[in-house]
């Protein structure tokens, strides 16, 4: 670390999905690091050594990154000032019309400004809107502060981020090559490859790889939905489509395509471009239709008003515990109005209202996969039962 300095690197918003894997990393690499979050009940959990969420390595990484002495975390912002770098990932959300909120990354440094000090480098890793970068260097500038801006998005795969640091190449960006070089020395224990880029490429980098995931799940989430409104197999359609078809190999599978940065990084993309990207917010009417047209499905083989829906899996994503932004959710909002009673489950995701997977399995007359958990692949549905499965996850 630089002279003049105590700590290598407080990260803001570290107690998040991908701030809080990315802090331990930091010290498993033997930096000084320092986890500052407003949320009591994380920091809590985390400086007990348990793990907030799910994350793949999570518990062993965060109990050795403890013992090691390099990782500390606190809700107060206290030691951020003797930090040479401070890394800010807390969410940015799209607000209820889908259009970009600022306030978030404001009041976040707003938060921390009385911790903040000459010759620091802040590296903005949250998801952001195009400019955000180039905003946030003169607001701590004209806060009166020389402080380094840059900007090296985060790509990971939440839930398995510990392995894809060590393995993904980090776009970074900064207004000098100085602030470039700095950078390159922080991330250097662990990253393999480095693709510099300028502030606003690199915003837009990301936020089109995230816009262009969704594209493709809103298009086989189209085609399923014009096969299977014809009666058709799309599970034979889509092996014909792929198999030893190396141009078709990309094409995944249908689902829900949810969670808390696909569809509002598409809309953020949607926003900058005046709202002229229509592919963007056609993906969003395809993938958000989705658990509408199950519940069409549904319908053609049973009557659903006297029936119990079941939904076996909530979270956004396989072995996850994360539900923000899950379309579970909007597919039992929906058939609550047309069934007589929706029951769920799922073996990740806490919710004392939720029933075992037994109980559904035993009770619902139409059963509906929510998620490709594990624990789903395969299973053997009850004789009698109505089973829509988009993902093909169960034994057929
Ligand atoms: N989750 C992912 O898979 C993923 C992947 C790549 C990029 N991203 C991006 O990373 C960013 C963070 O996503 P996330 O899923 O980790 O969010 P998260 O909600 O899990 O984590 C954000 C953390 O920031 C904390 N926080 C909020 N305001 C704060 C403040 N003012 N001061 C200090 N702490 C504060 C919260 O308490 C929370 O712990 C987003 O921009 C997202 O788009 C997420």
């Amino acid at each position: 670390m630089a002279s003049g300095f105590k700590r290598d690197v407080g990260v803001i918003g570290g107690g998040g999905h991908v701030g809080l894997p990315l802090a331990i990393t930091f010290a498993d690499c033997g930096l000084k690091t320092l986890i500052f979050d407003i949320n009591e009940a994380t920091i809590a959990s985390i400086r007990a050594g348990k793990m907030p969420f799910e994350e793949d390595g999570g518990p062993e990484a965060l109990s050795r990154a403890l013992k090691s002495g390099n990782l500390d975390a606190n809700t107060s912002g206290d030691g951020l000032h003797e930090c040479e770098f401070l890394l800010l990932i807390i969410g940015t959300p799209v607000d209820e019309h889908l259009n970009p909120t600022f306030n978030a990354i404001h009041r976040a440094i707003d938060g921390c400004t009385k911790h903040l000090r000459d010759g620091q480098t802040l590296i903005l890793r949250s998801t952001v809107f195009p400019g955000i970068s180039e905003h946030i260097r003169h607001y701590v500038a004209d806060k009166g502060l020389k402080i380094d801006v840059a900007f090296c998005p985060e790509r990971v795969a939440q839930g398995y981020s510990l392995h894809e640091f060590r393995k993904l190449p980090q776009i970074i960006s900064a207004f000098d090559p100085g602030t470039l070089e700095k950078v390159k020395r922080l991330f250097g224990g662990f990253t393999p490859e480095f693709i510099e880029m300028a502030p606003m490429e690199a915003e837009m980098a990301k936020l089109m790889t995230n816009a262009w995931r969704y594209l493709q799940f809103a298009a086989v989430n189209q085609f399923y939905m014009i096969a299977t409104n014809n009666g058709l197999d799309f599970d034979r359609i889509l092996h014909a489509c792929r198999h030893n078809y190396p141009r078709m190999s990309g094409m995944p599978g249908p689902g829900f395509a949810a969670g808390p940065c696909l569809v509002k990084d598409t809309m953020q993309l949607a926003a900058f471009s005046q709202n002229s990207f229509m592919l963007g917010h056609a993906a969003m009417l395809v993938n958000e239709g989705l658990p509408a047209h199950l519940i069409e499905l549904a319908s053609k083989k049973t009557e659903l008003k006297s029936k119990v829906a079941g939904i076996l899996g909530m979270a956004f994503k396989a072995e996850s515990d994360d539900k923000r932004d899950s379309l579970s959710y909007k597919l039992r909002k929906l058939l609550s109005l047309r069934c007589e009673k929706v029951l769920c489950a799922d073996p990740f995701v806490p919710d004392a209202s939720f029933v075992s997977q037994e109980s559904l399995l035993r009770d619902a007359d139409i059963i509906f996969i929510g998620t490709p958990h594990k624990a789903y692949r395969g299973l053997k549905m009850p004789a009698g039962k109505t089973v829509v499965d988009v993902w093909s996850c169960v034994a057929h």
